[in-house]
């Protein structure tokens, strides 16, 4: 498979084809994930829950993201990498994101993603002008949980939803080429998607968005308890065959591209 870039993954949003993206944080899932056609690896600062065992997101430190993402790099060949800038790494200043953005972009990142409209837009602009390709993210984010007051969806009423579309069209003004959106009602998901011309990744969004992703453990069955209702179990009805991971992770990108995951009613929210 020729290498994922930018302009490949614009193309493949023009033409209508859907962005299948997961996380990963070692080098021995990303050849696993590459293998299996996965377009987009995200080496999201979940792996402060996921794989350190904490509470929530906030904990995670610019080295540790810097550490997974040299592991993912190395481990993946074709896929595109997308790295997370964690909490706190950002919020300062520009000249302090631009600082945490370098130190992913030389582990291996490709693109960074930050949390968050409004104050971010600057902050966005300042990147993309420097060379750095940025991912947004909006919606429910994960990093603001406690001002958020908890995981709840995002965006339910009609002020709240029309501040997300008007901080998605800002961040896509200021050079963001892509935007995850988390734990939206769908039909704002799907609005969003229809303004703005650069594809959004849904995660617990419904089905109208350009691409999807969930958190590697949870579509693997390896999150026990409290997984969330938009997650579908990938790796439960493979049988007996030689890599079972790599196969439920061919599962998991023929449903995004063929559109039946996520399914409107069982994964969606209203
Ligand atoms: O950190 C993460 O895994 C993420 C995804 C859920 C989008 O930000
Ligand atoms: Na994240």
């Amino acid at each position: 498979r020729k290498p994922l870039t930018l302009h490949r993954l614009r193309a493949m949003h023009a033409a209508g084809e859907k962005l299948a993206m997961l996380t990963c944080y070692d080098a021995a899932f990303a050849g696993v994930l590459d293998a299996a056609g996965v377009d987009i690896l995200l080496v999201g600062d979940s792996l402060g829950m996921v794989l350190q065992g904490r509470d929530s997101t906030l904990p995670v430190t610019v080295p540790e993201m810097a550490y997974h993402t040299a592991c993912v790099a190395r481990g993946r060949r074709s896929a595109w990498l997308v790295a997370d800038l964690p909490f706190g790494s950002y919020q300062q200043s520009t000249a302090q994101a631009i600082e945490s953005a370098v130190a992913l972009m030389q582990a291996g990142a490709q693109m960074v993603k930050l949390e968050g409209g409004g104050w971010t837009v600057p902050v966005v602009a300042a990147l993309v002008e420097r060379g750095i390709p940025v991912c947004a993210h909006l919606g429910l984010t994960p990093q603001s949980v406690h001002a958020l007051g908890g995981w709840r969806v995002q965006g339910r009423d009609e002020a709240a939803a029309a501040q997300l579309l008007a901080d998605a069209q800002a961040l896509a003004e200021a050079g963001a080429a892509m935007m995850v959106l988390e734990l939206v009602p769908s039909a704002l998901a799907a609005r969003v998607q229809q303004a703005v011309n650069i594809p959004m990744i849904g995660i617990g969004a419904g089905p109208g968005t350009a691409g999807q992703v969930l958190v590697l453990h949870d579509m693997l069955g390896l999150n026990g308890q409290n997984v969330p209702r938009f997650v579908r179990n990938f790796i439960a009805d493979v049988g007996p065959t030689d890599n079972p991971v790599q196969e439920a992770v061919r599962r998991y990108v023929a449903a995004v591209k063929d559109g039946s995951f996520p399914d409107a009613v069982l994964h969606g929210y209203q």
